[in-house]
């Protein structure tokens, strides 16, 4: 793709699924790096079904061992400097947030815990993996980056908004997935 080898893969949703498909990328096809592009809820208000949220880091909102809800487990960025300064270059040069990705195992269609969400990390956006695949990576010593675009905001109609959004957000991933690869 775009002049580069590409292993591409659809990984099941959820932590454990996308950790198992990121491994095998590293035992099996001995990748150099992992992109990873799909879907997100919006945290940032500001963002609408369609933004485009690059990777600053991302946290584990649902790890934890102590509280129920308020503690987690952060962890370290993983790409190397130069590379991440890129990274966000490159989202700001294409109107694209740059910021916080918070994982978990539950789908946030949920007002209260959107906000939460966003006063406690100032996150960007929600999935149901990126932390999962990061940690993976830094097991492995391998560089990563996470593209996601909005295609619900994480309210109690988001379910409603990702099943209409998914065709649009499922071309619009393969676009800027293109737009990165080019780039990079
Ligand atoms: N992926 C897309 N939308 C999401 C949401 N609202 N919560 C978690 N993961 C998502």
């Amino acid at each position: 793709m775009e002049g580069k080898r590409v292993v591409l893969v659809r990984s099941p949703m959820g932590k454990v699924n996308n950790a198992i498909t990121a491994q095998l990328l590293a035992s099996r096809f001995h990748v150099d790096r992992i992109v990873s592009i799909g879907f997100a809820g919006a945290i940032d208000p500001s963002l609408e079904v369609g933004s485009v949220v690059v990777s600053e880091r991302t946290l584990q909102h649902d790890f934890g061992v102590t509280k129920p809800y308020g503690d987690v487990w952060e962890l370290p960025p993983t790409l190397g400097k130069p590379a991440e300064a890129e990274a966000g270059g490159w989202a700001s040069s294409r109107g694209y947030a740059y910021g916080t990705i918070l994982t978990g195992d539950r789908f946030v269609a949920a007002k209260e815990k959107r906000d939460w969400l966003r006063k406690k990390f100032s996150a960007s956006a929600v999935d149901m993996g990126a932390a999962a695949i990061q940690e993976v990576c830094i097991q492995n010593g391998i560089p990563c980056l996470f593209i996601r675009i909005i295609s619900d905001k994480a309210g109690s109609d988001a379910r409603d908004h990702f099943d209409r959004s998914a065709q649009s957000v499922n071309y619009k991933s393969v676009e800027v997935l293109k737009e990165f690869l080019g780039h990079s």
